[in-house]
Order: structure tokens, then sequence, then C-alpha cells
């Protein structure tokens, strides 16, 4: 997932944050909507679920390659950074994931729609107060330096793939997660982020095979 033409890793997590940040934003502006009405519209009910469900898996996933993968690789490179801290304050946001995904699980099964809606409330906005300086560390002091280091292009055509691919196994399903991150992104983020993927995955599968999997999400994506 990566300019191809200059390829960088850390420009490539930068992206990902982006993706991130906006999910969040659609997930707390909608949660606070659904609040006020005392329900989830029946109409946005499927849509909302999957997207939820899509962002709380990318970053889950997002925070397993950092702490397994990306950290561990940079640490000798790039040594002052507060990796412990990073992988502490990842340990908080999964412990709000994990409220998260217990209200979306019983919002599929249709129980206890306002609690689980203030479970998500909840689990957003805790996520919120620790996101943006938590990635404010991570831009600044390692992914901005990426660039900047001694890595030929091969190498960090390698890595890109070794971080993509651990990333997969980690997280999904695909059909649910390569529509969000396509779709949270602003089409000049896309185009880049699309490159990144094989043919068949942007020509076949998003637009045909997975299309009726993810197109409830569209009123929460970008154009
Ligand atoms: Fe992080
Ligand atoms: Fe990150």
């Amino acid at each position: 997932m990566s300019n191809l033409n200059q390829p960088n890793v850390g420009e490539d997590f930068i992206r990902f944050h982006r993706i991130i940040t906006r999910g969040l934003e659609v997930g707390i502006r909608n949660t606070n909507e659904f609040l006020k009405r005392g329900s989830i519209e029946e109409q946005k009910r499927e849509g909302f679920l999957n997207y939820v469900e899509a962002f709380s898996s990318f970053l889950d996933g997002h925070h397993k390659v950092e702490n397994q993968q990306l950290f561990p690789y940079f640490k000798p490179l790039i040594p002052d950074v507060p990796y412990l801290q990073l992988m502490k304050e990842h340990k908080v946001v999964d412990s709000s994931l994990k409220e998260i995904n217990s209200g979306l699980n019983s919002l599929r099964s249709k129980r206890d729609v306002i609690s689980s809606l203030k479970k998500l409330q909840s689990g957003f906005k805790k996520i919120n107060q620790i996101w943006h300086p938590h990635i404010q560390i991570e831009e600044t002091q390692l992914f901005q330096k990426v660039g900047s280091l001694d890595i030929n292009r091969d190498e960090m055509i390698r890595i890109q793939k070794k971080f993509s691919d651990f990333f997969q196994k980690k997280a999904g399903p695909a059909y649910l997660l390569v529509p969000f991150a396509l779709y949270n992104s602003s089409p000049e983020d896309r185009a880049i982020l699309a490159q990144g993927f094989p043919e068949t995955v942007t020509q076949q599968l998003v637009p045909i095979d997975w299309k009726d999997k993810w197109t409830s999400m569209q009123p929460f994506f970008l154009k």
C-alpha cells in the first residue's frame, strides 16, 4: 500500500492515520446522533455496524503491525522514540476497542440499543482523547523521519509487503476493510493506496464480487 514511484512506509502509515482519524470522527458523530434520536435509523443500521466493525479491526490491526513489526524494525534505526509509551497507549486504546466491540455485538442482535450506543460513545471518546497526541508523536518522531534513513528502494518495498501481509493476517474481513480504507481516504490518498493493491482487488473484488457486502457503508464514506 504505497506510492510505487517513491515507496515510503512512513508516508503509508501517516495515510493510515488519516483513515483512522476520519473513521473516529464519523463514528463519534453518528453515535451521538443516534443517541440523540434514541435509535439507529433502520436504513443506516447495517452500514453503521459494518463501518464500526471495520474501524475497530483496522485500528486493532494497525496497532499489531506497529507493536510487532514496525517498531522492532525501526528501533535500531531511530532509537529516540518513546516506543514503550506508544505501546502502553495502544493498550489503552485496545481496551476501548473491546468496549466498542461489546456494544457492537449487542447492537447486531438488536439488544439494549441505548446502553450499547453508550458503550460505543464511551469507547470512541476515550480513543479520541489519546489518538491525536499519540499520532503526533508517531508522525513527528518516527514516520516523517523514514524518508531520510538509508533504506534502499528494494528494502522499502520488502518491508511494505511484510507489514501489509502481517496486517492482512491480523485484521479483517477484507471485504469490509479494503473499501473502508479506500473510501475513508481523500481521492488523492485513495489513488496512492489503490496502487498498493493487486489489480484484481481494485478492478474485480471491490467493485463486483464484494460489492453487496460493503455498499451498506456508503452513506458513511467520502465520495
Ligand atoms: Fe500507534
Ligand atoms: Fe499509528
